[in-house]
């Protein structure tokens, strides 16, 4: 089955140079230099770069957080729908929508309603669906962005399906978006001699699935259930689901984000022990969680060793001593009063210096500063850099996030525009 038939679009393109390069591509597609787009403020880096290139202007959402999990979620309609509204009422319209979904730990937004309400605007939806390449091929996932509505879709096919690191796809419906100037964006950005050992990857991935499509992803799906099942019996270990995010419509069932609070560990302590002791690896750690992934390679043995290194986890911490709500929640979600004083473009290019942390207060900043988890940038460049956002900066580090971004992790300097 040909690829834009398999996943619904009108057309596919096969990309060599990740999600990265596709959002980038359908950034620069939609927006030219001065035009705004509406994206969440916990935008992978890729559609920070992709403003540099097109010289497009951010008007951020801030994404739904919860305290508890310190996991950011996604975006609601009426939240893009207030950030249209607020634009038209300086006399501007965005050139593009761009949304992640599914987050990293698998949340889905309500893309149908966003890319009606952006449609009725004529505005296009870009989403970065990077780890939903699978959405859509079994009646108990997620629908994907392109059946959903949306424009513009990139997958990182190589995170989730069983193509080569990098090897990704786009795809675009509907007719809003200008064919020729993705083409022409895609020659911009990607080399002229494309690797053919990551594209016939990449046809392999879609053959996999287009032999199956409604099946393929049985076994995953069943394994992932019985361990979600199991899991949620072993005391002292929580399960993310939908009630900690109920204004989303879906939660991937292959990703399985877990809390250890109530073992008094943090992410990281318990993924050290699950790695060390019993030889578990996972997709991503936060200071109260860790999510796994389940996909087309995991086998029965894979999710009985996981189960069973978590009820060991579970005996050994549920009645330790230590076991006092030590791992503590964040208050509230960081930053709502972000200064723009450049765009991305122009900070950019602006000339920069490193100076001391108390020296960088009211400077723009050159960085994009950005604690995981919740993996929400604090300060993204041409932001002036507030008191706020320095103490929650010191604090999350304190607490043990990992600081990326910046050239100075400790941050005991921070880059700043010379302006
Ligand atoms: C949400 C999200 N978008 C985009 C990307 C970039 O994907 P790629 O590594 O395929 O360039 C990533 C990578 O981790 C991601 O997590």
């Amino acid at each position: 089955m040909q690829a834009a038939k398999l996943f619904g679009s009108s057309e596919t393109w096969f990309l060599v140079g990740g999600t990265t390069c596709g959002i980038q591509a359908a950034i620069m597609a939609t927006c030219s230099p001065g035009e705004h787009i509406i994206l969440p403020r916990n935008s992978h880096i890729s559609a920070i770069s992709a403003m540099v290139l097109s010289g497009a202007i951010p008007k951020y959402i801030l994404p739904e957080y919860d305290c508890k999990w310190d996991i950011a979620g996604g975006v609601t309609p009426s939240q893009v729908g207030k950030a249209i509204k607020e634009l038209q009422m300086d006399g501007k319209k965005p050139a593009a929508v761009f949304i992640t979904s599914p987050t990293y730990h698998g949340i889905c937004s309500d893309l149908s309603d966003i890319s009606q309400l952006c449609h009725a605007y004529g505005i296009p939806v870009i989403v970065d669906e990077a780890h939903g390449a699978h959405l859509g091929f079994h009646p108990q996932m997620p629908h994907s962005a392109i059946k959903q509505g949306a424009d513009l879709v990139v997958q990182s096919t190589h995170k989730v399906l069983c193509s080569l690191t990098q090897s990704s796809m786009l795809h675009m419906s509907g007719s809003i978006v200008d064919r020729e100037r993705i083409c022409r964006c895609l020659q911009t950005l990607q080399s002229t001699s494309p690797s053919y050992l990551l594209l016939a990857s990449l046809d392999a991935a879609r053959a996999q699935l287009g032999e199956n499509p409604g099946t393929v992803f049985n076994k995953a799906l069943e394994l992932a259930s019985e361990a979600s099942t199991i899991i949620k019996t072993i005391p002292g270990i929580s399960v993310l689901d939908l009630l900690s995010f109920n204004e989303f419509p879906a939660i991937d069932p292959l990703r399985l984000t877990l809390g250890f609070w109530s073992l008094g560990l943090s992410g990281y302590e318990a993924d050290d022990i699950l790695d060390r002791d019993h030889g578990v690896i996972s997709e991503l750690v936060g200071t109260q969680s860790i999510t796994f992934a389940i996909n087309l390679g995991t086998c029965r043995e894979h999710t009985q060793r996981l189960v069973s290194g978590l009820k060991k986890l579970s005996m050994s911490f549920l009645h330790s001593k230590t076991t006092e709500m030590r791992v503590e929640s964040r208050e509230h979600a960081p930053f709502n009063d972000i200064c723009i004083s450049l765009n991305p473009r122009d900070a950019f290019f602006a000339n920069k210096r490193s100076v001391s942390i108390k020296e960088s207060l009211g400077k723009v900043c050159g960085e994009l500063i950005c604690p995981y988890p919740p993996g929400i940038p604090v300060i993204i460049p041409g932001e002036v850099i507030t008191e706020k956002a320095l103490n929650y900066l010191l604090d999350v580090r304190k607490k043990g996030a990992v600081i990326t971004g910046a050239s100075d992790s400790h941050l005991s300097s921070i880059v700043i525009c010379d302006v």
